[in-house]
């Protein structure tokens, strides 16, 4: 009993620190860890004696559990001081906030469940990973769960399928929610609507606690270029209890502009606080008159099938003419897609014609019949960060109709990809991999998106178990790929997971190829063109030989997040890999996190602002990255689409060339990114990673930035005056001035 006293008073020592600078915040840095699995652990008087200690800032592999994969538990014993009800205005819930847990948990508190996220194996619904969601638990004070000055258990328990498992991120805190942190802004639901000089917003609210809410709310128009407040404005408040409320907003339309809100309680004078960074929205509207677009260039293997949809714009109906076709392929005038095989090898110049009541507009695609596939980075969707493994066919053929229906595969986007989750748990008998209920008839879905000129994506893992635990094709690589091509697989995403777990201690490079290897030759034998996409987070720098495994694109990091952070983390690591890039051989940063995400949880709108999204979108392009959507394309708001309709920046990101570009200047907390175009212009990226609106004198910082050069900037697809050397470069906060440089060849 001494014994069991001592170790929970060091422990309390050691657990829970109180922040010095904010008396009312517990921080739980470490916990007792085991793995396995127990009901009664989550009980308050299970014996944890004999539990490690771990950190909470970093997975359990990194502290002693390299490689482990499955259940295990996490403790806390922390004594809830009384005092904590003094520190806010309404001490009825405790919140505890457990940052992220890699991949599913439960949460309890002294034997009681309080929360939780993702779905582990065993539940009905199917696993569902949560890895990067943030965990926010509250609980109710009256419910007596919480023991005022005592030691209180909270036991979480975590499943991990593969890759890092655990708690990590940042710090794990308990404190009690002030009566105002119920509210909160939800973009998700706040309509836009976007006038020449102004946007017009209903700012919508949520107030999540039992509570109604009187007060004021101030909010001020901040003009971040200017460092000046346009106007301030205040407004009576109220929000019912668990209920809902609309602020309606009307501000100039431009960068830099921000709506700070400032809502004060009435009988306690609370605060909370909340800022919108303004979008707006910089591609001009479509013109009526035709317009062709997208990749100017399609490599095709001789023989196989063609499926290549014309990317034009203007106004409907627009008919299209194709002259030089090789043999064997055929236009359909109406819809603009080419199909059919063609055998003979060459580099055939096909004269594209779309006209409609307007006019005509003429190009010229290269079709290239011979081994290279991938000539320009693909672009279309992929089902992950969107939809987690909660992906059906349903889903698929309502986004693959609006990609349609909302105009973007008339500007290039038309790879439509399902990620992980689409196997059945068994083979048939004879081997072959069967989807599951999901996908009731893949041959009909990929027939439903060729039809439209679409391609058809899917997932797989050289380990025997995907990421999601669905099944790989570790053994049946050939097989797979024989089926694949059956179904009319025009893409392959081929995911390491739980493949790791084969690889030696010590593995060489030709290990970590192996795999790899395998399934690019399998691919390589079949009747059709499968584009092949390495993803194993960019290890053993596969940027140096993905294209000798027959690789079109390899993954050059771990998996992306709509958060700011994780986004300029990857930001700051392409320049290493992005000389590799060639055409069929694209690094890949991974998907774009615009839209609605929400990786099979509830879709929210990415929570990386309008100018972090320019910079995202415009340094993707400048790689010359595969540009894969995974937003809810079925809730496409106007924001979102403006970002990805402009044909310059596509343009940029499709040059044939191929070149990525290099980071050619780093400043304090700027970044000068230049990238070679075919036409013999230049495209100039000048990054403002800093935290304020900033301007940069551009001429000399670059050999290409010379006094005189002709400039046009390419989101507003508007031309500048030629450089001068007074020229400043005027960049929000994490945004970015996206430049096309010099004189284009005739
Ligand atoms: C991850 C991968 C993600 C997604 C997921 C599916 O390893 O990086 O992009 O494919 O697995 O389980």
């Amino acid at each position: 009993m001494k014994a069991r006293l001592l170790s929970t008073l060091a422990l309390l020592a050691l657990q829970a620190a109180a922040r010095a600078d904010s008396p009312g915040i517990i921080e739980l840095p470490r916990a007792l860890f085991a793995t396995g699995d127990d009901p009664a652990r989550a009980k308050p008087d299970f014996d944890d004696r004999n539990w490690v200690e771990i950190s909470t800032l970093a997975n359990y592999e990194k502290q002693g559990f390299p490689g482990y994969d499955g259940y295990s538990w996490y403790r806390f014993h922390v004594r809830i001081p009384s005092s904590l009800k003094t520190t806010v205005h309404w001490p009825r819930r405790l919140h505890l906030y457990l940052s992220s847990i890699d991949d599913v948990d439960q949460t309890f508190l002294n034997g009681a469940r309080i929360g939780e996220m993702g779905q582990f194996p065993d539940d009905p619904r199917g696993y569902a990973t949560r890895w990067n969601g943030l965990r926010d638990y509250y609980v109710d004070v009256a419910t007596g769960l919480v023991h005022w000055d005592q030691d209180n258990v909270i036991a979480v328990r975590v499943y991990d399928g593969s890759g890092g498992g655990g708690f990590y991120r940042d710090m794990p805190t308990l404190s009690l929610a002030e009566i105002t942190d119920g509210l909160s802004m939800d973009l998700g639901q706040t309509p836009i609507e976007y006038g020449p000089e102004n946007f017009r917003a209903r700012v919508h609210w949520l107030n999540s606690f039992p509570i109604a809410l009187d007060g004021r709310m101030d909010y001020e128009i901040y003009d971040a270029a200017t460092d000046k407040v346009l106007r301030r404005e205040r407004a009576p408040f109220h929000i019912e209890a668990n209920g809902q409320a609309d602020l309606p907003v009307d501000a100039p339309q431009r960068a830099g502009v921000e709506v700070r809100f400032h809502f004060t309680e009435a009988s306690t004078g609370a605060v909370a606080s909340a800022t919108m960074h303004a979008p707006y929205l910089l591609t001009p509207p479509e013109s009526p008159s035709p317009r062709i677009n997208g990749a100017r260039v399609q490599g095709v293997r001789p023989g196989s099938p063609v499926y290549y949809r014309i990317a034009a714009t203007g106004k409907a109906p627009l008919n299209f003419a194709a002259s030089g076709l090789p043999a064997g392929l055929r236009l359909d005038r109406g819809s603009g897609v080419i199909s059919g095989h063609t055998r003979r090898e060459g580099d055939y110049r096909v004269a594209l014609t779309t006209s409609n009541t307007l006019g005509s507009a003429h190009a010229t695609l290269s079709i290239r019949v011979g081994h290279q596939l991938a000539l320009t980075p693909p672009m279309g969707w992929n089902s992950w960060n969107a939809y987690g493994l909660a992906v059906d066919a349903a889903k698929v053929r309502a986004v693959a109709e609006a990609m349609i229906s909302t105009g973007l595969a008339a500007h290039g986007w038309t790879y439509i990809n399902i990620d992980d989750g689409w196997e059945a748990s068994e083979r048939a008998a004879d081997g072959e991999i069967r989807a599951n209920a999901k996908f009731p008839d893949m041959p009909a879905l990929s027939a439903y998106l060729h039809e439209r000129g679409l391609r058809f994506g899917i997932y797989s893992s050289p380990g025997a178990l995907t990421c999601g635990r669905f099944l790989g094709s570790l053994g049946h690589e050939r097989r797979d790929a024989d089926t694949y091509a059956a179904w009319g697989i025009d893409y392959l995403k081929y995911d390491m997971c739980s493949y790791e777990l084969l690889l030696p201690k010590e593995p060489t490079l030709a290990d970590y190829q192996a795999p790899y290897r395998v399934m690019g030759a399998a691919l390589e034998a079949q009747p059709r063109d499968i584009i092949y996409s390495l993803c194993q987070y960019g290890v053993a720098e596969v940027w140096k030989w993905g294209g000798e495994v027959r690789g079109n694109s390899w993954r050059t990091t771990g998996d992306i997040e709509d958060s700011w952070s994780v986004t300029r983390e990857i930001m700051g690591s392409q320049h290493l890999s992005a000389p590799f890039a060639s055409p069929g051989h694209w690094n890949d940063p991974d998907m774009l996190v615009v839209g609605e995400v929400g990786w099979g949880g509830a879709l929210h709108p990415s929570r990386i602002t309008p100018d972090e999204q320019y910079s995202h979108i415009s340094l993707w392009s400048l790689l010359a990255a595969p540009l894969l959507l995974g937003n809810e394309l079925t809730h496409l708001d106007a924001f979102t689409r403006n970002l990805l309709v402009n044909d310059e920046v596509i343009a940029i990101d499709q040059d044939p060339l191929g070149h990525a570009a290099r980071r050619a200047w780093v400043g304090d907390d700027w970044e000068i990114w230049v990238r070679d175009l075919a036409d013999g212009r230049r495209a100039v990226g000048v990054f403002n990673f800093g935290d304020r609106f900033r301007r940069l004198k551009l001429a000399g910082r670059v050999p290409e930035l010379a006094p005189g050069v002709a400039l046009r900037d390419v989101w507003r697809q508007r031309n500048l005056a030629p450089l001068t050397t007074g020229y400043e470069a005027a960049v929000p906060s994490h945004g970015v001035l996206l430049l096309a440089v010099g004189k284009a060849r005739p």
